[in-house]
């Protein structure tokens, strides 16, 4: 029976691989889960070990020598302030890891190594993409685009596996939907406590992202699905040394989706939503940011310097699909143009407005729940999310042509997740 080593346990991605893994324990009947901080308790077959991946090979190596897995999961992820030092930080993560395995001697037992990444491989972050994505879309390499901690991730892998004479797969999960312990960098607990607080204002829910992103399309990841997905990817001959889209197999919208929030939380959809919509009023510029400082990655939005409830941010300068615009007949077409990220409402303004907080207050002691969910939920990331102006499709068609059957809805994903966060005192029981 095959013993897994997971890094990364107790984040939103991670902790489901431990729980997916150790749910099957008969299957998996030792699981090593490596974090710094331990947040829960696991399963019997889960030994939790604390580790600093920042710290040296040989530091990682005398605190992994107990440590062997025939499958490793790496889902470890540090948050940067630039692309550069996420390529730097992330990277080193990653090396230190795996040279440490190889100290240990760990690495003689090591059948596949599962790496974490996602749909900035594409370059999401940086505008428009093609699509749908396909896993062999090419790399956005050389100057005229910034460092990508996914490309040097990658590469390190492939280098390790070829010399240590092991395979690997990569995931290219976007926008998960999942809930970790203590993590509220999460688009679901954003989301849900501006329904609840919109709700408290006895307002109906508007969305607050862009009008045009409204009808278009996006592809979601739900967590406990990617973790099903990675280990069929560690365990399936087919999967050997391949990197893979994993999104829950339905294309999204909000138009379809909005009217279900809204009625999860007991309120209804603003009819005429986006009248008088402005979002250019507060217009801003990040295209020297190269799409840098913490979610100016995602992406300097908002700022309160405005009376507006609006803003309007221009992405780098030249969107992905620019990379792939002569192959594909598409040279000077308006959806090469540098593209923007647009908030009808920013939500960082919105969280500032003393009205907002003190709703929050007022519903958060009424119901029991975490007062500091609000200040720690991440309205520029979910800003970001809501206001991207093109349309986000993965294509799930590799991994279904190699045997993959995974599937689930995005609604009942979210829907899902909204229940953790209640059962977790984050949104009220009430409706
Ligand atoms: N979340 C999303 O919406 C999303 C979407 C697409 C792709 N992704 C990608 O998925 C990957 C995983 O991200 P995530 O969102 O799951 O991350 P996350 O929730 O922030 O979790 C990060 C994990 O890494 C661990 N970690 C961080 N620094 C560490 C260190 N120095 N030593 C040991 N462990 C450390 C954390 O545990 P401790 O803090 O306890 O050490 C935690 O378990 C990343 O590449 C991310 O870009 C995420």
């Amino acid at each position: 029976m095959p013993s897994a080593i997971v890094a990364g346990a107790t984040g939103i991605l991670g902790r489901e691989i431990v729980l997916e893994l150790s749910r099957h324990a008969q299957q998996w009947p030792t699981i090593h889960a490596l974090s710094r901080s331990k947040k829960e308790e696991y399963a019997s077959n889960v030994i939790h070990h604390h580790i600093d991946l920042l710290s040296s090979a040989d530091e990682m190596a005398e605190d992994l020598k107990n440590v062997r897995g025939d499958y490793v999961f790496f889902a470890a992820y540090m948050q940067k302030d630039s692309e550069q030092e996420n390529w730097d930080v992330n990277g080193a993560l990653l090396s230190n890891f795996l040279e440490a395995l190889a100290k240990t001697g760990a690495v003689q037992d090591v059948k596949r190594i599962v790496l974490v990444t996602g749909a900035k491989q594409y370059g999401v972050h940086l505008g428009t993409p093609k699509n749908p994505m396909l896993e062999d879309d090419p790399w956005l390499t050389g100057s005229e685009w910034p460092p990508n901690f996914y490309y040097n991730q990658q590469n390190i892998l492939h280098a390790f596996c070829k010399q240590h004479n092991t395979e690997w797969v990569v995931t290219y999960p976007n926008d998960v939907i999942g809930f970790a312990v203590g993590n509220f960098m999460n688009l679901s607990i954003t989301l849900g406590i501006y329904a609840v607080v919109s709700k408290e204002l006895g307002q109906d829910l508007v969305f607050p992202g862009s009008p045009d992103f409204y009808t278009m399309f996006d592809s979601f990841t739900n967590s406990k699905l990617h973790a099903q997905f990675c280990a069929w990817a560690a365990l399936d001959p087919r999967a050997a040394n391949e990197a893979f889209n994993v999104v829950n197999g339905d294309t999204e919208s909000w138009q379809n989706m909005w009217p279900r929030v809204a009625s999860y939380f007991g309120m209804k959809v603003k009819p005429d939503q986006f009248a008088g919509a402005q979002p250019g009023a507060d217009e801003k510029s990040a295209a020297n940011a190269g799409v840098t400082s913490k979610f100016a990655s995602y992406l300097g939005l908002g700022g309160a310097d405005s009376s507006s409830q609006s803003s309007s941010v221009s992405l780098a300068d030249k969107p992905p699909i620019s990379a792939q615009a002569s192959e594909h007949g598409l040279v000077n077409h308006p959806i090469t143009a540098q593209a923007k990220v647009e908030q009808y409402i920013d939500l960082v303004k919105w969280s500032q407005r003393d009205d907002v907080k003190a709703a929050w207050s007022k519903v958060a002691d009424r119901e029991g729940l975490q007062h500091d969910a609000f200040d720690k939920a991440t309205w520029q990331f979910l800003g970001f999310v809501l206001g991207r102006r093109y349309n986000l499709v993965q294509s799930m068609s590799k991994a279904r042509k190699l045997g993959w059957t995974g599937y689930v809805d995005t609604w009942e994903s979210l829907e899902g997740v909204f229940g953790e966060l209640r059962e977790n005192k984050i949104l009220p029981q009430t409706e």
